[in-house]
């Protein structure tokens, strides 16, 4: 394989400046360098609070955790989620006690079947927790429209959109909160990590609590007085507000995150750079390929979208050969998941079973560059070609 899904995007540079801190620091546990880091992040999101976690899963649990706390869904409150994603949007209500309703896809961005909402809302349903896919951005304004009026939050699962935008602003301030994973196949990496996003005060304070076993001592300083002296009969150091987790990062995480941070809008730049020239390339065979595009984008990966399954078997046997690797889009149909089964059935996830059995992606990143392409075009018009 010369070009695989992911690649070392961890740099001699990058590895420099670990190897200094680690020599200089007396500090490797959640510190200075991840409030740093939160903060440059909000700085480049455009929101006001961040929280660093130490993956996107963890964000996820964490802002479920934190949404049903702060607005006091009882177990059982439904919560709209996508039946294409990667697991951890989906699993995290499912372990809180809240019950997941699933929804089709849509073959136009990826995320939610926007025609079929409406029919799932009932008067349990308390959030649509929508991802958006691929650098895809979901219409959160088309979401926020079929909501209005009602007591239900958007949250928003960006850990494969990094940057994306829609109608100018990026997703993760959509919604209530949005999350983001760093895990190294990402935009930018921390190796593992993840950050939350929003601009609710509360559930900033909230998800600081749980990130750190819902220890008062993770809260902003000028907040420890007040809250001493309302358990005056508790070490303050030991004193436990909420129920929580322990989803720290480290400040070597940090570190790397903030070198990554500074390069992330040209890794943005070139992805999709990237993915503008396959578009061209796939959009002469739209005969066979449905292509999705979207404004605001940031590419994630470069998806294929084959009408004839068979077709796409045979493709993806080409391009094996030809030393790309491939795999499913994401998890495929959540649904034909073994540990989600129960919920599936054969009328009311067509596009997420034609995104199970028709589509796969190939890798995408700052590496990926026109001598790459150069080997991927040509295998796609002999193939392509060969039909005619
Ligand atoms: C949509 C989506 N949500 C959540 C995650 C989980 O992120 P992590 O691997 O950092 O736990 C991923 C991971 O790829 C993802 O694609």
């Amino acid at each position: 394989m010369f070009w695989h899904l992911q690649e070392n995007v961890v740099t001699d540079s990058d590895l420099d400046l670990l190897v200094s801190f680690i020599r200089e620091t007396k500090r490797f546990t959640q510190f200075e360098k991840v409030l740093e880091f939160e903060e440059a992040f909000a700085k480049w999101q455009g929101c006001r609070f961040c929280v660093f976690v130490n993956s996107g899963s963890a964000a996820n649990l964490l802002l479920v955790a934190a949404a049903k706390e702060l607005h006091g869904w009882e177990n059982g409150s439904e919560v709209i989620v996508p039946a294409v994603t990667w697991p951890t949007t989906v699993t995290p209500v499912m372990q809180l006690g809240l019950t997941p309703v699933f929804v089709d896809a849509n073959l136009s961005d990826l995320s939610l079947d926007y025609d079929r909402i409406e029919a799932l809302i009932t008067p349990k349903t308390r959030a649509i927790f929508v991802a958006h896919l691929l650098g895809f951005p979901a219409d959160v304004t088309r979401l926020k429209a079929i909501i209005a009026g009602r007591d239900i939050v958007v949250l928003e699962d960006c850990c494969e959109s990094q940057g994306a935008c829609l109608g100018g602003t990026k997703v993760g301030n959509l919604g209530e909160a949005g999350t983001f994973s760093f895990y190294w196949g990402h935009h930018m990496t921390t190796v593992e990590g993840g950050m939350l996003c929003t601009d609710d005060e509360e559930m900033y304070r909230l998800c600081r609590l749980k990130r750190s076993h819902g220890l008062a001592r993770e809260l902003p300083p000028a907040q420890h007085g007040a809250i001493k002296e309302a358990h005056p009969g508790i070490d303050f150091n030991f004193l436990f507000l909420t129920d929580g987790f322990n989803m720290r990062n480290t400040e070597f995480n940090a570190v790397l995150g903030l070198a990554q941070l500074a390069r992330i809008d040209d890794f943005i730049v070139q992805r999709n750079k990237n993915f503008r020239a396959f578009v061209a390339a796939c959009s002469q065979y739209r005969e066979e390929l449905l292509i999705l595009d979207r404004p605001g984008m940031s590419s994630f990966v470069l998806p294929f979208f084959f009408k004839d399954r068979q077709r796409k078997e045979a493709f993806q046997a080409v391009i094996r050969e030809g030393g790309i690797e491939s795999r499913p889009l994401i998890s495929g149909n959540l649904l034909r998941q073994p540990f989600l089964s129960c919920y599936y059935n054969d009328q009311d996830f067509p596009n997420a079973d034609f995104i199970h059995t028709n589509a796969f992606y190939i890798g995408n990143n700052q590496f990926v560059d026109g001598k790459r392409l150069d080997v991927l075009f040509p295998l796609m018009h002999d193939f392509f070609g060969s039909r005619s």
